[in-house]
């Protein structure tokens, strides 16, 4: 039986029901590059992968919506009413859901239906892969379709960022919704995230592969110093703006920085600065060199984001910068470097085919050498953004 199969029984069973869901998805993302700038104005160059959250919904005629997450059996059956969706901490994972279908309820200016909806996601929680995106824009491409809004999808990878910055109040960028609301199989997406101009790049890597590695280390975006990174950058273009005419960092050459930097007083903002200015311009490089076939430049890159993100920008880490060095330590290994926001999470490498059961094994001794647990790795397969099955 395949997963869908599985999960309409599930569905049936739980909320008693003998009528067939319909079934959507969205799925998970990794950054090839571009970390930390979403936020400030740069570029991003993330992709969806094949892994992702299920949602299964029917719709009810009363004004209930009923959530279940096979993930978090233990809360059962949560409840709420259409028309009371405030955030509400004993509603703790169903917030996410419960957000979305209330900034869907406003935007479209619809009169919707209760609904049973069920959720069953694949993507290792806490692990910087966006579960929470992924179920933002699952419910997304839900509520959607099952009231048929007929909302363009930009709007919806917007709804989910509010959702995330007013709703659970992490103050996040665009580049995880925006990911997953709009991948592609095989390619990644160059995204502006200033101007939200983007294109797609194909991800044909013949004889590599991404590995996704996963430091297992258990962390939260909200209790994360993310929020404290985004006002040190915030605090650095005002006192930039008493020279430069500039709304953020992703608007700096790196001439512009050099020449002006002196004008951020504090030494820590002047480095979280200089991250966001140079990834960005990184990002963009790294583009070229996969369209000039030149793998062995865009893992240079990865490189050396890692490596700004360890030092100037400080949010790597023991675990992820363990995993990264063995990475970088071994044969075959185009580039590594941590993806997502940081501080535990994931790193990801680009490995020679014929070594990625080597380069696991050798990962995984100096990781639990150092860390004292294991890593746990995941062949990453680009697929589509969130979609009706
Ligand atoms: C998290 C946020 C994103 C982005 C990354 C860091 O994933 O949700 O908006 O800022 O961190 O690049």
């Amino acid at each position: 039986m395949n997963t869908t199969t599985n999960l309409i029984k599930e569905f049936q069973a739980i909320f008693m029901s003998a009528e067939t869901p319909r079934v959507f998805f969205a799925p998970g993302r990794m950054n090839l590059i571009g970390e930390h700038t979403d936020y400030n104005g740069g570029h991003v160059f993330p992709a969806s992968l094949s892994f992702g959250t299920y949602a299964l919904g029917c719709k009810r005629d009363d004004q209930l919506l009923r959530f279940y997450s096979l993930n978090f059996p233990e809360t059962g059956i949560i409840e709420c009413d259409l028309n009371s969706l405030s955030f509400d901490e004993a509603a703790g994972w169903a917030n996410y859901p419960k957000g979305m279908v209330l900034y869907m309820k406003e935007a479209s200016n619809s009169a919707l239906h209760g609904a049973d909806i069920l959720f069953y996601g694949n993507i290792p929680n806490g692990a910087g892969l966006s579960s929470s995106a992924s179920i933002e824009l699952a419910t997304g491409v839900l509520v959607n379709g099952l009231f048929g809004l007929n909302m363009e999808r930009i709007p919806m990878v917007q709804l989910g960022q509010k959702v995330e910055n007013e709703y659970i109040g992490v103050n996040s960028g665009i580049m995880d919704q925006f990911a997953i609301g709009m991948g592609k199989e095989n390619h990644a997406i160059l995204l502006n995230c200033q101007t939200l101009d983007y294109r797609y790049a194909p991800i044909v890597l013949e004889n590599h592969s991404v590995v996704i590695i996963n430091t297992n280390k258990q962390r939260t975006l909200a209790g994360s110093k993310y929020n404290e990174r985004r006002s040190q950058c915030e605090e650095a273009v005002k006192e930039l703006q008493q020279k430069l005419p500039i709304s953020s960092l992703g608007e700096l050459s790196a001439l512009q920085f050099e020449e002006n930097k002196q004008l951020i007083t504090d030494p820590i903002n002047r480095k979280r600065a200089k991250h966001a200015v140079f990834e960005n311009l990184r990002t963009l490089e790294a583009l070229e060199k996969l369209q000039q076939d030149d793998l062995a430049g865009f893992g240079q890159l990865m490189n050396e984001s890692h490596l700004s993100l360890r030092d100037d920008y400080e949010v790597t880490g023991i675990e992820l910068d363990t995993i990264v060095q063995a990475a970088w330590d071994q044969e075959g290994v185009i580039g590594a470097r941590m993806t997502g926001a940081g501080f535990g999470g994931c790193a990801i490498a680009i490995v020679e085919k014929d070594r990625v059961e080597e380069f696991k094994a050798n990962i995984n001794k100096k990781y639990h050498e150092v860390v004292g647990y294991e890593a746990t790795f995941y062949t990453a397969a680009i697929g589509d953004g969130a979609r009706e099955l």
